[in-house]
């Protein structure tokens, strides 16, 4: 099923891209640059940014004026106007403004951001912005196949997750990192286990590699192990069946209770040996699995790290705070949501062009087309006609 929403369209109309301000503490990323503005401008869109937007990423008003942005100084005023809102982040509610970006969009209006609508958090954003009509579209449903490679922007944001997340760990850990022979003798290197070396996962331990850790990789897909043995880690055996473990396309599917209790059986046996936990198994579209229990954690070093980058799908530890880092049984947890944000310049270059790529894809002769049939659309559809319609999120709500 084809179909063009041009109810908002007009003859002659020229469609307006909004990109406000990020207003997640600390977030840093904006999802347009100079670059991706010029590009959009010159397939005759009109592109709005709100004043400011780009500082955090070091790219400035001048210049996503000389591309052709109209700056607009009043985020409102972008939600007002806009047939298309451009994101990096899930709506949130505006301190600022007094109440949240969601009742500032309007029905028909579009939006292309990472919404997470799986995760029990966003659930309440997710149903309020059916309801408001909004027509939205998540980021991390993108599938990994080929013809969407341009715009995957989790595989960019995961990238610098694995890359950041662990230049974080080390900061954390209060030991060195790699092996240092000095005066004083020989300091053994730290212990990294990855859990989940997917995209974010490998990124990890190279760099974790790099920085001169022994690093350990336990993934459920056979394939991913290899993939971690070929960088230098080795592999830690979970005993579960590789037949529950792998699902359509070669994904990873979510484990029946009885296979995860003997995973967290495996893991509990080396994490007391670990300095560093990188946490980032994820099943596409669901809720991370719980694999590290508080129990686990207790068993750790003191002064060890646990970075669990799947804490917006709710996290691979228990006890990870979410959006924080915090110290319990005296082991770092770190829970920070954007880590990507925290290399705002790569990022940011990143995103920008996947989102645009995105919105080339999505707009045929000025208009949006929606091809329902289509993957690409399929998976990341998440709010239309008032609908909740993403897969993963009508299951966690239970309306599956
Ligand atoms: P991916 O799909 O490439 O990798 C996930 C890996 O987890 C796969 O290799 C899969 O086989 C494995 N896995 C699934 N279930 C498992 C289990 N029970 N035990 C062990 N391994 C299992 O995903 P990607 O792109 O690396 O993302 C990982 C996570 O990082 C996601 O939750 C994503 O949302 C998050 N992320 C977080 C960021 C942050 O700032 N906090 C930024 C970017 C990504």
């Amino acid at each position: 099923m084809s179909c063009v929403y041009n109810e908002v369209f007009a003859e002659g109309f020229k469609m307006i891209i909004g990109v406000p301000k990020e207003i997640m503490n600390g977030e840093d990323r904006v999802a347009a640059t100079p670059e991706t503005v010029a590009d959009m401008v010159g397939k005759g869109l009109t592109v709005l940014v709100e004043t400011g937007a780009g500082e955090g990423s070091f790219f400035h008003d001048p210049e996503y004026v000389s591309a052709g942005a109209e700056m607009v100084s009043d985020p409102e005023e972008i939600y007002q106007r806009a047939d298309l809102i451009l994101k990096v982040k899930e709506p949130l509610f505006n301190e600022a403004k007094g109440r949240s970006e969601v009742s500032m969009m309007h029905k028909g209006q579009y939006l292309i951001t990472f919404i997470h609508p799986a995760a029990p958090p966003n659930h309440e954003m997710v149903k309020e912005m059916a309801a408001q009509g909004v027509i939205s579209l998540t980021l991390d449903g993108v599938p990994r196949i080929s013809r969407a490679q341009n715009l995957d922007a989790l595989t960019s944001m995961s990238t610098c997750a694995g890359y950041k997340g662990i230049l974080l760990a080390a900061n954390y850990q209060p030991s060195f990192m790699p092996l240092i022979h000095s005066a004083i003798g020989r300091i053994d290197p730290l212990k990294v286990l990855v859990v989940g070396v997917g995209v974010g996962g490998l990124q990890a331990l190279a760099t974790a590699k790099r920085l001169g850790a022994v690093v350990y990789a336990a993934d459920i897909r056979p394939m991913a192990s290899e993939q971690a043995t070929s960088l230098g880690a080795k592999p830690v055996e979970l005993g579960v069946d590789p037949e529950k473990a792998i699902g359509e396309g070669g994904y990873a599917q979510a484990l029946p209770e009885d296979e995860l209790v003997k995973e967290r059986a495996a893991l509990a046996q080396v994490i007391p040996d670990m300095d560093i936990i990188f946490a980032s198994a994820l099943v596409p579209g669901h809720l991370a699995p719980r694999l590290i229990t508080e129990d686990m954690v207790k068993t750790m070093k003191p002064g060890s790290v646990i970075v669990d980058i799947s804490i917006d799908q709710g996290g691979n530890c228990e006890i990870t705070p979410p959006g924080k880092v915090e110290v319990k049984h005296h082991v770092t947890l770190v829970g920070i949501k954007n880590i990507p944000g925290m290399l705002p310049k790569s990022s940011t270059f990143m995103f920008a062009k996947n989102i645009a790529n995105f919105v080339d894809f999505l707009v045929k002769d000025g208009q949006i087309v929606l091809d329902r049939s289509d993957e690409i659309i399929a998976k990341t559809l998440t709010t239309i006609d008032g609908e909740i319609v993403h897969v993963g999120a009508r299951e966690a709500m239970g309306l599956a």
